[in-house]
This record gives structure tokens, C-alpha cells and sequence, in this order.
């Protein structure tokens, strides 16, 4: 009996300190396995005199219901105890404060072509698109610019080349979006071929264009707004006209001075560039265009009868209009990608 008691005490003291379910399989198989102490117990009962074996035996199977007791509720301890670490591990802190979401916002270039959209809309100007990848056809040739024009060269232009590094069938990035001037002029004329009269063009090309340039009004990718008018009648006359009324819409302010300075572009005849400067600050003249009379040239060589249609056309640069608006001095910051800086726009 004695030796019962002891049996059961060690058994407990074992479970209690068996810290994972196979340490407790363990500790179980020395008291109730095959030859665990309990088991052993039973098996030596058949020795006995029936009388003790009654006894004995009834001693015993107390003993191992004890042991069974003990081990079931350990059993259940250690899957509580698991159960609480793992709840704990997998913890959700529900009073965290959420991550929240990033507004986005227009980039203050888009800002800036939006605007131009919209007030060239208002005098009734179309938008109309080209490839970015040119052909040296659209943007040279058929703009009336001779094959040694600087223009052409390596400095200056973005060429592409193949698969063995030679230069792509003169194919290049647009190095400005005047050879939709020339797509558009082709295919306006197409479109109307037969036709007694040629209804009027009048469109604005804003788009990507790129160049060998980097310094603080020049960046290698930057962007520009074509504008076209051709009919009967067009004059340098509307042309200024059209540039003043957009500039004051555009800066909303009479503290801008703008000049109409002499210039050339093989497509254009005459041709001047545009100036612009504050009447306050530094009052510095900043160019954000190039314009003139479409060459008679570049009419014929599209279809059109320069003899009885005249236009205009100009390309601004909207990231020096976006500078000047938003007194930015250098206009690679819109292009660094750097969200203080871009911030300040939304
Ligand atoms: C031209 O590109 C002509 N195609 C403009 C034109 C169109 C003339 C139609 C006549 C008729 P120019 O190289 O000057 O011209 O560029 C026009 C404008 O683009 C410049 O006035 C300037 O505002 C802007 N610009 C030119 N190069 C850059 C550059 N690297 N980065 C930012 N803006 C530039
Ligand atoms: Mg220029």
C-alpha cells in the first residue's frame, strides 16, 4: 500500500512537470504503459490468493484512476496553456491607429496642361496627338528643315538605334510636337480631299518631347503645347491676338509683360519667340514659346494651297508657364519625383 501511495505521488510530480504533450506521453508510459509501474502491478496480481487478490486489486485500480485523474487534467492544462500563447502571439492590437491612405494629386505639369486645355477650348482649339517615337521625316523633313540643320545633330536629338547599335530607319524622340502640325495638316487634307472648301483647322498638341538638355529652364524630358490655325485669312495679327488672351487668362494678372521677339524656324516665316516677365520681382524675361506663319512649304508639302490657306502655329512650353506660375527657379524639380516638393501642389 505504501508502495501505491509513492507510485501515484511520483506519477503526479512527473505529469506536473512534463511541459509539452510528448513529454507527458512519456511520463505516462512509465506508470501506465505495457511495462509502466501500474500495469506491472496488475500483471503480478494473478500470483496472489483470491482473497488478497480481491483486495489488492481493488487497492491498485484506485491507484491508476488516480494516476488517469492526474494525467487527464495535466493533459488539458498543457492544451490551455498552448492555447494562451498562441491567442497571445496572434494578438491583434485593435487600438493601434490605422495606416491610413495616401491622397494622390495632379502633378502640377498635368495641372498646368489641364489649364492650357481649357482656355485654348475656350477659343475653340481642339486637342490632337502623335507618336512620341518620330520619324526623322515628321519632325525634320516635312517640317522644311534642311538635312545639315543643327537641330539634326547628335547634340541635340534623342536617336534610336538597333539591335546592333546602328541608328533605327531615322526613327528618334520627338524633340518638339510640331510634327503633329504636319500629321495633322496630311490628314485633315485627306479627310476632306473632293471637297470644294476645306473647313479650318485649329487644334493644340500638348505632349512629351525630349532633347540633350539639362540645366535650370532645361530639362532632357519636358513637355510642350502645339497650336495650329489654318484657314482662310489667318493672320500674325490673330496670332497675337490669340497669345495675349491666353497669357492674361492663363497668369491671371496685368503685371506680365510679353514680347514678340524675332526669331527663326525653317517652318515658320516669320517666326519670332515669346517673352514673358513679371512687372514686379526680378523682372526677369523668361521664353516659354516659339511661333510664327506656317512656311509655305510646309502648307504645300501637306496638300494645302498656300495661296489660299495661311495659319499660324506655336509651341509653348507649359513646365516654364508652370515655373513662372508657381515661382519655381529650376524646372528639373517637377521632374525629380521628390513628394516634398510635389506636395505643395495639391
Ligand atoms: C520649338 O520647339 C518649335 N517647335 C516651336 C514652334 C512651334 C515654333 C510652332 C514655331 C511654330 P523651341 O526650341 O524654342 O521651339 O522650344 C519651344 C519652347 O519649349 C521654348 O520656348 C521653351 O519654353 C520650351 N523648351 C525648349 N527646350 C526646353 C527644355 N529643354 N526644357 C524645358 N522647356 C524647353
Ligand atoms: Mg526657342
Amino acid at each position: 500500500m505504501q508502495n501505491l501511495e509513492s507510485i501515484v505521488r511520483a506519477a503526479k510530480t512527473a505529469f506536473a512537470t512534463a511541459l509539452d504533450p510528448d513529454a507527458l506521453e512519456q511520463a505516462k508510459a512509465r506508470y501506465l504503459g505495457k511495462s509502466g509501474q501500474i500495469t506491472v502491478l496488475l500483471k503480478e496480481l494473478g500470483k496472489l490468493a483470491a482473497e488478497e487478490k480481491r483486495k489488492v486489486g481493488a487497492a491498485i485500480n484506485q491507484a491508476k484512476a488516480a494516476v488517469e485523474t492526474a494525467l487527464a487534467e495535466r493533459r488539458e492544462a498543457i492544451r490551455q496553456a498552448e492555447l494562451s500563447a498562441r491567442l497571445a502571439e496572434e494578438a491583434l492590437d485593435v487600438t493601434l491607429p490605422g495606416r491610413g491612405e495616401a491622397q494622390g494629386g495632379l502633378h502640377p505639369v498635368t495641372r498646368t496642361l489641364e489649364r492650357i486645355e481649357q482656355l485654348f477650348a475656350s477659343l475653340g482649339f481642339a486637342v490632337a496627338d502623335g507618336p512620341e517615337i518620330e520619324t526623322d521625316f515628321y519632325n525634320f523633313t516635312a517640317l522644311n528643315t534642311p538635312e545639315d540643320h543643327p537641330a539634326r545633330s547628335m547634340h541635340d536629338t534623342f536617336y534610336l538605334l538597333d539591335e546592333d547599335g546602328r541608328l533605327a530607319k531615322g526613327l528618334l524622340l520627338r524633340t518638339h510636337t510640331s510634327p503633329i502640325q504636319a500629321r495633322y495638316m496630311q490628314a485633315h487634307v485627306a479627310k476632306y480631299a473632293g471637297q470644294e472648301t476645306m473647313p479650318e483647322i485649329r487644334i493644340i498638341a500638348p505632349g512629351r518631347v525630349y532633347r540633350v538638355d539639362s540645366d535650370a529652364t532645361h530639362s532632357p524630358m519636358f513637355h510642350q503645347v502645339e497650336g495650329l490655325w489654318v484657314g482662310e485669312n489667318v493672320s500674325f495679327a490673330d496670332l497675337k491676338g490669340v497669345i495675349a488672351d491666353f497669357l492674361r487668362r492663363f497668369f491671371e494678372t496685368d503685371d506680365l509683360k510679353v514680347r514678340f521677339r524675332p526669331s527663326f524656324f525653317p517652318f515658320t516665316e516669320p517666326s519670332a519667340e515669346i517673352d514673358v516677365a513679371f512687372t514686379h520681382g526680378t523682372q526677369q524675361w523668361l521664353e516659354i514659346a516659339g511661333c510664327g506663319m506656317v512656311h509655305p512649304n510646309v502648307l504645300s508639302r501637306a496638300g494645302i494651297d498656300p495661296e489660299k490657306h495661311t495659319g499660324f502655329a506655336f509651341g509653348f512650353g507649359p513646365d516654364r508657364l508652370a515655373m513662372l506660375r508657381y515661382g519655381v527657379d529650376d524646372l528639373r524639380l517637377f521632374f525629380e519625383g521628390d513628394l516634398r516638393f510635389l506636395r505643395q501642389f495639391v
